[in-house]
């Protein structure tokens, strides 16, 4: 059981967590031009915090995520019933079937080891044009998460590095605005980052040709 399963069912009483996703909906929804016929995936939906933010604004949300707990309590909320198809897979082992407008995720990257692997899995996973909207953790001291780091691979991350990584895989307009900032006490705040980049088959085919 990961530590997932095991907070599953307080995930949603942390008014932190909520403000969070409340504002890294708002960044996104200002940034990136969503609309009702879209079909996105959300990566680390867990409960899926921001994946309700999304209700009304697209057609349909493929909750991705690897703890059944999460997902569990993602999918006992009545009015993301019929928006919502949850998926408990490691879609770095086992793709999905379907290609994406779009795909949003909040606070997970940090938790996958292979930061190139997963970026170039999100690739695969965008029709030409989708958008991929990420928010984590800007670079951080490992301060962060007060329960000792468990399942936790990078502290944060450096947004040039993150560029060059993206560029490299094929997305193009990259940009990267500061969605929230999280103040754990006078002395330790940790800014959150959304990035917003779009993936360019087209060019990519011409060029590998
Ligand atoms: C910090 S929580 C964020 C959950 C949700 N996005 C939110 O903002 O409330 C990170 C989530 O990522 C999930 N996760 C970690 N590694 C994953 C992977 N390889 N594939 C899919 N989900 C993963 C965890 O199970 C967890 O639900």
């Amino acid at each position: 059981m990961s530590r997932f399963d095991k907070i599953a069912k307080e995930w949603d009483m942390s008014d932190v967590r909520s403000e969070l996703s409340k504002n890294i909906a708002k960044t996104l929804i200002k940034n990136v031009a969503l609309d009702r016929s879209m079909s996105i995936m959300d990566f680390g939906a867990g409960t899926g915090l921001l994946t309700s933010h999304m209700l009304g604004r697209v057609a349909k949300v493929a909750a991705v995520d690897i703890s059944a707990g999460m997902l569990n309590e993602l999918s006992q909320k009545d009015e993301l019933k019929e928006f919502v198809t949850p998926y408990c897979q490691n879609i770095i082992h086992e793709r999905l079937k379907d290609d994406f407008d779009g795909i949003i995720s909040a606070m997970a990257l940090h938790h996958v080891e292979d930061t190139d692997e997963i970026l170039r899995v999100f690739y695969e996973h965008l029709k030409d044009g989708g958008f991929l909207a990420l928010a984590d953790l800007d670079r951080e001291d490992g301060t962060f998460h007060a329960h000792g780091n468990d399942g936790v691979f990078h502290f944060g991350f450096d947004r040039d590095a993150l560029h060059v990584k993206l560029k490299n895989i094929g997305f193009k307009e990259i940009n990267f605005t500061t969605a929230y900032t999280i103040k754990k006490d006078d002395k330790n705040s940790y800014p959150i980052f959304l990035l917003t980049a779009y993936a360019d088959k087209i060019s990519q085919s011409i060029s590998s040709k």
